[in-house]
Order: C-alpha cells, then sequence, then structure tokens
C-alpha cells in the first residue's frame, strides 16, 4: 500500500530546503544530487580513513554510516518508484554516484529517470559518509584551522582543500534535519530541529550542534540511540509529600541539556512507568501507571495523536497516586526510552503488506534491528 508510513512523506520533500542563511556558499554546497567528484585515494570512507583513523572509527560508530540500512532500502523499488527513492536519498545518500538513476526535466515538465552510468554501490552503501559532508567537485571541504595534532605523524594530504566558516554553523546540519514547507502535522512542521534550536537559548547563545553531537571535533553524532547523550540531555527529581495514607509522588523530567525538543523527531517515544512492588519486589497489581513523552504519530502521517514533547527548560510532571496497599514496600520510577519506536510499528505494519515495492527480507532485519532498540533510562525505588 502505497499511502503507508514515511512514504507519503515523499510527496512534499520537493520542497525540503535550507533555512535562509544569506550564504551563498552553503548553498551551493548542499545542492542536491551532490557532486563529489573524486580525490587520488577515492571517495570512499575508508579511502579517508588511511589518513583520518579517528574521524573514520567515531563516523563508523555513528548513525551517519548506517542511513541505507534494510529500513530503507527495504521499502524501495528505484525501478517500480525512482520519485519516492530520489526524495529519500536526499537526506540518506544524497550524491550523485550514489543514486541508480539521474533524473532529466522532460518536454511536457514532468520527470525522466534515466540509468546513471556513474551509480556506484559501495558508495551508496556507505550512507551519509564523509564525501557527503566533505567532498565537492574533487576538493576537500573543511572547517577553518584544523586540528594540526591530527596531522603530526607528518602524513601530506592527498587532496586539496578548502575551509569554509559554515562547518561550524547549525546552519550545515539543516540541510538534513529541517524540512520547512509542505509536510506538517497538525500544523506543525514534521522535522523542526533546526528551528527548535534557532528558537531555545541555545540558538540565541551560539551553542551550535556541533557543540553537543561533535564535541572537540569527535565524529560521534550521538543522539537518541545514546543513553549516555540522552543522561547528558535530561535530568530527574523525585519529590515525596510527607506522611500520607496514600502512595504518592512527582517525578519531574526536565530538558536540561538537549538543544531542541526531547526528543525532537516522531520516531522515538518515551514511556515513564510508576508502580509499587512488595518485599519481594513484584509488582503490585493495579499499581501500574504511565504516561508516554513524545510526538505521536499514525503510520500514514496523516495524523497526531499527541505530543507531550519537552521544550528546552521545561519540565515535564508526572503525580503518581494511588491507594497504599498493605504489602506494598516500595514505590517505583523507571522511564524507557524506543528510539524506534515509529519504525518499529511501520516495519510490522509494512510486513502484514503485500505492496510489491516492499522487499520483506530487507523489512524483516530492520523488524529485528528495531525491535530490540528500548532501554531503560532511569530508575528509583522510594521506600514506603
Ligand atoms: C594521504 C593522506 C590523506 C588522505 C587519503 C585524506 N586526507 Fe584529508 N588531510 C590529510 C592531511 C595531512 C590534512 C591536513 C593538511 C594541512 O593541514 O596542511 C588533511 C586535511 C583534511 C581536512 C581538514 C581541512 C580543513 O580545512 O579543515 C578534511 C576535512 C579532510 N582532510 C577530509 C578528508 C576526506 C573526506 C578524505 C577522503 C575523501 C581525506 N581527507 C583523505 C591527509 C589525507
Ligand atoms: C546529508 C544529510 C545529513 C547531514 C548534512 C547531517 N545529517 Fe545527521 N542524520 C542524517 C540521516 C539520514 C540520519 C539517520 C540515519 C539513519 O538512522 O538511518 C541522521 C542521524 C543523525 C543523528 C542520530 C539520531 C539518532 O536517532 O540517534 C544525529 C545526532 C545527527 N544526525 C546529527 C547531525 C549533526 C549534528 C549534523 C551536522 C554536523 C548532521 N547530523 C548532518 C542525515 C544528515
Ligand atoms: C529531511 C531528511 C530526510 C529525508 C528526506 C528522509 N529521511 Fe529518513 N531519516 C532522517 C533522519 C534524520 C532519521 C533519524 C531519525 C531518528 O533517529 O529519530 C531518519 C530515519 C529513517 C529510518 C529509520 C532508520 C533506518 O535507517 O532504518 C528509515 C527507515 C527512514 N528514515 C526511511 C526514509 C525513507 C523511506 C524516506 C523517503 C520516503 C526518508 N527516510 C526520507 C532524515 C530523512
Ligand atoms: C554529517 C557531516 C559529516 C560527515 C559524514 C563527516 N564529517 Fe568531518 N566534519 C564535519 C564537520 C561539521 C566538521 C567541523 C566540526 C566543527 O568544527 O565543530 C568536520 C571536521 C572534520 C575534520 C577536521 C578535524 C579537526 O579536528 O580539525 C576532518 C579531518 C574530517 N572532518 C574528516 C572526516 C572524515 C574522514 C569523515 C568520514 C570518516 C568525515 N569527516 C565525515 C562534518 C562531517
Ligand atoms: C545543548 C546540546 C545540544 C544541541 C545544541 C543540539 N543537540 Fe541534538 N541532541 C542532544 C541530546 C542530549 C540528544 C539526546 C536526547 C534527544 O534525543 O532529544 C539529542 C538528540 C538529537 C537527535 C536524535 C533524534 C531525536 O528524536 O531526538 C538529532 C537528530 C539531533 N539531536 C540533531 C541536532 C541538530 C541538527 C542540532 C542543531 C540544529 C542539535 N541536535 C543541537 C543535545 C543537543
Amino acid at each position: 500500500m502505497k499511502t503507508l508510513g514515511i512514504l507519503t512523506l515523499m510527496l512534499s520533500l520537493a520542497t525540503a530546503s535550507l533555512s535562509a542563511t544569506g550564504e551563498a556558499a552553503l548553498h551551493e554546497h548542499w545542492k542536491r544530487p551532490v557532486d563529489t567528484g573524486n580525490t587520488v585515494s577515492g571517495p570512499y570512507p575508508d579511502s579517508c580513513a588511511r589518513c583520518h583513523q579517528g574521524q573514520y572509527e567515531d563516523w563508523k560508530g555513528s548513525l551517519h554510516s548506517k542511513s541505507v540500512g534494510p529500513g530503507l532500502v527495504g521499502q524501495l523499488d528505484i525501478d517500480i518508484d525512482p520519485q519516492t527513492a530520489i526524495s529519500c536519498y536526499y537526506c540518506h545518500a544524497p550524491v550523485v554516484a550514489q543514486s541508480e538513476v539521474i533524473t532529466k526535466d522532460d518536454a511536457s515538465g514532468g520527470k525522466t529517470y534515466l540509468p546513471n552510468g556513474f551509480f556506484d554501490e559501495k558508495l551508496k552503501s556507505s550512507g551519509v559518509s564523509c564525501a557527503v559532508c566533505h567532498l565537492r567537485q574533487g576538493r576537500v571541504f573543511g572547517p577553518p584551522s584544523p586540528n594540526q595534532a591530527d596531522f603530526k605523524n607528518g602524513v601530506k594530504a592527498d587532496h586539496a582543500y578548502v575551509q569554509e566558516g559554515f562547518f561550524e554553523k547549525a546552519e550545515f546540519c539543516a540541510a538534513c534535519h529541517q524540512l520547512d514547507e509542505g509536510f506538517e502535522l497538525n500544523g506543525k512542521l514534521l522535522v523542526n530541529t533546526y528551528n527548535e534550536w534557532k528558537d531555545s537559548w541555545y540558538g540565541k547563545n551560539n551553542v551550535v550542534c556541533q557543540t553537543c553531537h561533535m564535541p572537540g571535533r569527535r565524529h560521534l553524532f550521538r543522539g537518541i540511540h545514546d543513553i549516555e547523550m540522552v543522561k547528558s540531555g535530561v535530568s530527574f527529581e523525585v519529590e515525596r509529600p510527607a506522611g500520607q495514607a496514600r502512595a504518592s509522588a512527582k517525578l519531574r523530567i526536565t530538558n536540561s541539556g538537549t538543544g531542541h525538543y526531547f526528543p525532537t523527531y516522531v520516531t522515538p517515544l518515551v514511556v515513564v512507568k510508576g508502580f509499587l512492588t512488595d518485599a519481594k519486589r513484584n509488582v503490585l497489581k493495579g499499581t501500574m501507571k504511565e504516561a508516554l513523552i513524545g510526538r505521536k504519530a499514525t503510520l500514514d502521517l496523516s495524523k497526531e495523536l499527541f505530543d507531550t514533547r519537552i521544550a528546552p527548560f521545561k519540565s515535564f510532571e508526572f503525580d503518581y497516586t494511588v491507594k497504599r496497599a498493605p504489602k506494598a514496600r516500595r514505590l517505583v520510577f523507571e522511564v524507557w526510552v524506543f528510539p524506534d519506536e515509529f519504525y518499529n510499528r511501520f516495519f510490522e505494519n509494512a510486513l502484514k503488506d503485500n505492496d510489491p515495492t516492499m522487499k520483506k527480507q530487507k523489512l524483516k532485519e530492520a523488524f529485528k534491528n528495531t525491535s530490540g532498540s528500548g532501554y531503560l533510562l532511569f530508575k528509583r525505588e522510594i521506600p514506603l
């Protein structure tokens, strides 16, 4: 079924654009499809790794290196529906040679798709790689004053390079982490991370995406999938009113260090739980209460079900009160993070469907990956 899930998103992607920064050079840098050209040693991440081992290893551990995974490939068929595939490549694989087809405007004002003679499967599967961000027409672009410590071993660059200030700006990331026009959900943009940042204290004080996601210029790009990263962005306080007959407590979750909404996308879901346990730590029946933090949408992205995300420096309060059972010994709070909640639901659904463009084996793999990605972020036991 073509209307399913994220696929509907593509209809609006033609309008995906950079925020106006007035920086023509940055705009030029992110013109799609990206024309990287080549370097002496090649455009692949492992060709850069020869001299930039540190960046390579950090990047390899990040999701940018996995952006052409089974979850993407499994739902695209370039022969049947090239338009959708290209709309996704815009962020997941934006280099000319990463696409099987090239797009040409035809005489009637429509589009035709021709086989791409420069298509490179190896480059495609490297996803958002070094070349995507750094290589243009055979020249390497990078930030001003590279850390010379990196190059002490006397290696000589086999590439020319151009220094650009925009590498140190949030607008650089907005090229893929902001979608301005087109798809909106309940009157709000679907992908709005850059604007959330810009309107926050961080945006006003120039604490850029790189400060948190590339500390010391490291290529970590950690986010909601990384427990330590998430712990650095949220804090917890428990309050317990004294001397009461009922079992009651309040958990306050504050977005204390995330430079945008926690979480920013519709994909994750955070589940807050409160319950009572007995002396053996068994959960007492009827005492479980839950609250959800996130922006939950239906699979076809036609409807927002709720939006309880926490803006920077704001809090979410979870009030827990139940009748105190005689057996109760502890009141417990738990906070669980499901980074792939939306996609997990999406893959499960797509597997039941009979859409011929969907590749079942890949989707099974993606379903399996996203089923095990949840983790316990916080737990507090309060003796009663
Ligand atoms: C043969 C070794 C070698 C290879 C291969 C290599 N580099 Fe470099 N690169 C260097 C050296 C050395 C420097 C530092 C040059 C200087 O400061 O004079 C450098 C500098 C850089 C910079 C910093 C430029 C700036 O202005 O901040 C970036 C970014 C970069 N390389 C990216 C890449 C990418 C991407 C690849 C793969 C496509 C790559 N390099 C392949 C050796 C290499
Ligand atoms: C060419 C497009 C592109 C650019 C530019 C880009 N990203 Fe990404 N980013 C992606 C895609 C696509 C993913 C998702 C990869 C996946 O999981 O399939 C992603 C994932 C991430 C994640 C991981 C999210 C998670 O769920 O944990 C973080 C953090 C991130 N990007 C930060 C940044 C920052 C910071 C910058 C700027 C320095 C940046 N990105 C620039 C395309 C891009
Ligand atoms: C504006 C940039 C952008 C576009 C366009 C885009 N994505 Fe993504 N996609 C992302 C980012 C960023 C993430 C990571 C979200 C997160 O971790 O919360 C992501 C995550 C995903 C994931 C889950 C992670 C994975 O790799 O399995 C899938 C699947 C996916 N996108 C498929 C698609 C498809 C299919 C399209 C085209 C219809 C598409 N995306 C278009 C930016 C984009
Ligand atoms: C999503 C975009 C993105 C990808 C992918 C990426 N980089 Fe970078 N890189 C950046 C940005 C942005 C900076 C500047 C960060 C800053 O100044 O805070 C940078 C900086 C660098 C520097 C200068 C480092 C220094 O300490 O001065 C080198 C070298 C480099 N990158 C190499 C690589 C290599 C090699 C890869 C692939 C293994 C890679 N980059 C992948 C965005 C990217
Ligand atoms: C003050 C630090 C900080 C700044 C600035 C910041 N982030 Fe984050 N970011 C975080 C933390 C902490 C998380 C993990 C919690 C979460 O997922 O919200 C995160 C998560 C993410 C994710 C994971 C997806 C999700 O749903 O949360 C993406 C993508 C991301 N950031 C991109 C960006 C981009 C793009 C910018 C700049 C426009 C940026 N961040 C600025 C700290 C920061």
